[in-house]
């Protein structure tokens, strides 16, 4: 029998940068993010008789090639979920993206989510009786990876102190991210977690992204488009400039960011308008439009390699 399950991915507005040292990947300080339906994760599992799991690609998307520890930190998921709901024997666990992964497109957040939910698969099948709610879903997938317990709810969710939640608001953004550089990154986002408290600009970092948090929820509730790009863009520096100011610094950033972000800067300063803009820890740059947009943004991003959220 073969247990499959697919998730989607998720880019944070308001970042997860930094652990509580309460452990089980808790946050430093709450985040917001937007669930991108387009971009997904896919995994299947299999019984096999081994006396080890065992992670292959899953044929029929890109291949996808995990390294050694990326492959260690899955499996070892993995094995924690199959220990919470008392689940014997070896397996082959087989995954992909439809997108490229370990550059900042959040792969992590998709793959994770897509683990918890087809090991949930497996489990109901044993114990039809089962019933786990997407908030606990999301607390076990958080412990594998934390970004991916946003992967839950859509198309907003909150991960504060208690956990992930949707976040209720009734507006539908459309989003593209240009794709300045597929190769995979040097840090991973586990070890920018770690590196950054080297950083002076550590201190104060989790009250400014709550403050923020606040701010964000409360300019997009109001449709308050400038004052949403306006934090969306100091958060995403202020998380860069972490990296920058680490003790040895570490950056994603490259030429081609630079271009994409100071041509945002630009529309913004010729049209009184443009997209709102957002970095995870890799080198592309995440652009979210309101509906009316989407008509401009074929020009907006004319000569760029992108991935889009509509047809
Ligand atoms: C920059 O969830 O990949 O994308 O919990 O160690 O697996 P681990 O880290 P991960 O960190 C993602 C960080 C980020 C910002 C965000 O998604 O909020």
């Amino acid at each position: 029998m073969v247990f499959e399950a697919s998730a989607p991915s998720n880019i944070a507005l308001i970042k997860y940068m930094g652990k509580s040292p309460l452990g089980g990947n808790r946050p430093a300080n709450p985040s917001l993010s937007l669930t991108l339906n387009h971009l997904r994760s896919f995994v299947t599992i299999e019984a096999i008789d081994a006396t080890t799991d065992v992670w292959e690609p899953l044929s029929g998307f890109p291949e996808l090639k995990l390294s050694e520890g990326g492959r260690k930190k899955f499996l070892s998921h993995f094995y924690q979920l199959k220990r919470h709901w008392n689940l014997g024997g070896h397996h082959r666990v087989r995954s992909a993206n439809d997108f490229p992964p370990d550059c900042g497109l959040a792969s992590s957040a998709s793959s994770f989510a897509a683990l918890t939910l087809a090991t949930y698969e497996m489990a109901k099948s044993l114990n039809p009786n089962l019933k786990c709610p997407p908030v606990e879903l999301s607390s076990l997938s958080r412990q594998g990876s934390g970004s991916s317990c946003r992967s839950f709810f859509s198309p907003w969710a909150e991960w504060g102190d208690e956990g992930a939640e949707a976040w209720d608001l009734d507006l539908q953004l459309a989003h593209a991210v240009v794709v300045v550089d597929d190769r995979k990154k040097s840090v991973s986002s586990s070890e920018a977690h770690q590196k950054i408290s080297s950083s002076l600009l550590w201190q104060g970092r989790p009250e400014r992204a709550k403050s923020r948090l606040e701010d964000l929820k409360k300019s997009l509730a109001t449709s308050d488009w400038r004052s949403s790009y306006e934090i969306c863009w100091a958060e995403f520096w202020d998380m860069h400039a972490l990296f920058e100011t680490s003790r040895p610094a570490f950056g994603y950033m490259s030429k081609g960011t630079l271009e994409v972000l100071d041509k945002c800067r630009q529309i913004w300063l010729h049209e009184n308008d443009g997209p709102l803009v957002t970095m995870d820890a890799g080198a592309n740059v995440h652009l979210l439009l309101r509906e009316e947009q989407i008509s401009q943004a074929a020009s907006w991003l004319a000569g760029w390699n992108y991935l889009k959220s509509w047809n």
